[in-house]
């Protein structure tokens, strides 16, 4: 596990020339993630998260599976996107269920808004894919909105069709209440 928070180096990520990058951002219990670097041990999966005890879970079951391919970054999602990680080097983004804050005076605590955005298509590589997911509708709404601010952010729904059958342990969550999450995918292209 590599400790970024409070650094301000940018982190050497471990890809081989040409090798395809993902990474799930807030990564949490890592159901998503492992899974993710099972089904592509070509790729190299990043999973990170701010919460160490999760990290440490993930780590475990990473070692069990003798995943090579997936690399854990304990570090927070904004100093990632910010200057963590170098320009231009993600093929695809996940950032799957992140906190709603769905009270009106906790609005402000909210991840994903247009600067992040900005942010994060610095780190994602020319054609690469953004996936976002909520299972608060007002939340998805509002991300709608902001990306309308992005028209290089096309939709594409293609981008995510190979792992519609992967779900994190929150869309698990939820989906055993009965309740929907949804999922939002768009492609960068050149301005
Ligand atoms: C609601 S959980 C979702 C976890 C996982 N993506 C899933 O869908 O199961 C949000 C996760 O984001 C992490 N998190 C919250 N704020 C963060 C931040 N600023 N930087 C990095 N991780 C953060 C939390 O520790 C938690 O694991």
């Amino acid at each position: 596990m590599h400790i970024l928070t409070n650094t301000y180096h940018v982190f050497n990520l471990p890809a081989e020339p040409g090798q395809d990058v993902e990474l799930d951002m807030g990564c949490g219990k890592g159901s998503f993630t492992l899974q993710l670097a099972q089904r592509y041990p070509q790729r190299l999966v990043l999973g990170s998260d701010l919460m160490i005890g999760r990290l440490g879970s993930v780590r475990r079951k990473r070692d069990r599976l003798n995943l090579k391919n997936l690399v854990l970054l304990r570090a927070s999602n904004l100093a990632l996107a910010s200057f963590q990680l170098p320009p231009n080097c993600i093929d695809r983004l996940h950032l799957l269920c992140p906190d709603p804050w769905p009270k009106r005076h906790h609005r402000i605590k909210r991840l994903v808004c247009t600067d992040f955005i900005s942010r994060l298509q610095r780190i994602l590589k020319p054609g690469a894919i953004l996936h976002l997911s909520t299972d608060h509708e007002p939340y998805y709404e509002d991300w709608l909105k902001m990306l309308g601010y992005f028209p290089n952010l096309i939709e594409y729904p293609e981008g995510i069709a190979d792992i519609t059958d992967i779900k994190s342990d929150f869309e698990r969550q939820w989906n055993a209440r009965g309740m929907e999450v949804r999922h939002l995918c768009r492609k960068l292209i050149a301005e």
